[in-house]
């Protein structure tokens, strides 16, 4: 039998091999870097090609430098966010990082939820909120501390960039393993079977949630002042100077007393750190001492 023989015998690959250049690559993190404010190293080259090979099967293409010239012309805007959600993750869970919804619980909801009885205006915000179970999760710890929560003037905006995860958050539809994580008194009050061997989260819960797309990269239409915001596990893909930044329009939107909760492996750093006093773990509140409280406004645009 001949070498080409032997070759032409095998199996083939699983997986094409695209050809991917440095150059290719450098086209790609400009582009994450630009629109989106991922920060991809040289380091992350192979990681790049081993998620991006599906999306040029999918459209058919010969190789990275074909998939670069698609996301640099104008007509390439649903393609770059597809290159988003293929570069990032949507990993999230009912109740993840536990101790926030503590800290809600215990310092942050009752003295919000006594002024919102008095009349007063309540406004948390889940920045990245993937497939919606964090700010559902908010929405059941507001309800747990308030049941008559939407007889007042209570509001939880949800954002995401990625438009195909942000109309799953609204489906609001999980199946049986996406809602392990939820304790089982929260399950039998907020959760309806919908007939499909699938779980729909309840009236109470929804009807205290607006979800809108938002990529954090450009303008927020969106005065605050927030309460709390929630942004965890989002800014992990940004550079330090994008998260800098993130955090100083964060505190913009903080009246002083108000709170940040960020994920487990970020910090805030830069400028906004004068304005952002570390209170917990991974939990930051506007400090009194702040000079750049700009958030007296009402809020305007997409949030509620
Ligand atoms: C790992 S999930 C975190 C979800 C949730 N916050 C949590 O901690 O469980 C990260 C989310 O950030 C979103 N994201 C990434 N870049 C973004 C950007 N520039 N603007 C807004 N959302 C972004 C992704 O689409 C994804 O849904």
């Amino acid at each position: 039998m001949t070498q080409t023989a032997r070759v032409e015998g095998r199996a083939p690959p699983a997986i094409a091999a695209y050809a991917f250049s440095d150059a290719d690559f450098q086209v790609i993190a400009r582009r994450a870097q630009a629109d989106f404010g991922l920060h991809l190293t040289a380091a992350k080259k192979d990681l790049v090609y081993s998620r991006l090979t599906k999306r040029l099967r999918q459209l058919g293409l010969a190789d990275f430098t074909s998939y670069c010239r698609l996301i640099e012309t104008p007509d390439g805007e649903d393609e770059r966010m597809q290159m988003l959600s293929a570069l990032t993750t949507n990993v999230t869970h009912f109740f993840r990082e536990e101790h926030h919804f503590r800290i809600l619980r215990e310092q942050v909801l009752p003295p919000l939820i006594a002024a919102a009885r008095n009349g007063g205006r309540v406004r948390l915000w889940s920045a990245g909120c993937s497939a919606g179970q964090e700010p559902y999760s908010l929405a059941f710890t507001v309800l747990l501390m308030c049941p008559e929560a939407a007889r007042f003037d209570i509001r939880i905006l949800a954002t995401d960039v990625d438009p195909v995860i942000i109309g799953r958050a609204k489906a609001g539809v999980y199946d049986d393993e996406e809602l392990k994580s939820l304790p089982d008194g929260v399950r039998s009050q907020h959760v309806v079977r919908t007939g499909d061997g699938k779980f729909s989260i309840g009236e109470k819960a929804r009807a205290l949630v607006s979800f809108a797309e938002l990529n954090l990269m450009q303008d927020w239409p969106i005065k605050g002042p927030f309460d709390v915001i929630f942004c965890r596990n989002v800014a992990i893909y940004f550079d330090k100077e994008t998260q800098a930044r993130l955090w100083g329009r964060f505190a913009d939107l903080l009246p002083v007393g108000g709170y940040l909760c960020i994920g487990h492996s970020e910090r805030v750093a830069g400028p906004a750190s004068a304005r952002l006093e570390n209170t917990g773990v991974t939990t930051y509140r506007k400090s009194a001492a702040s000079n750049a409280d700009r958030t007296s406004r009402p809020e305007k645009g997409i949030s509620r």
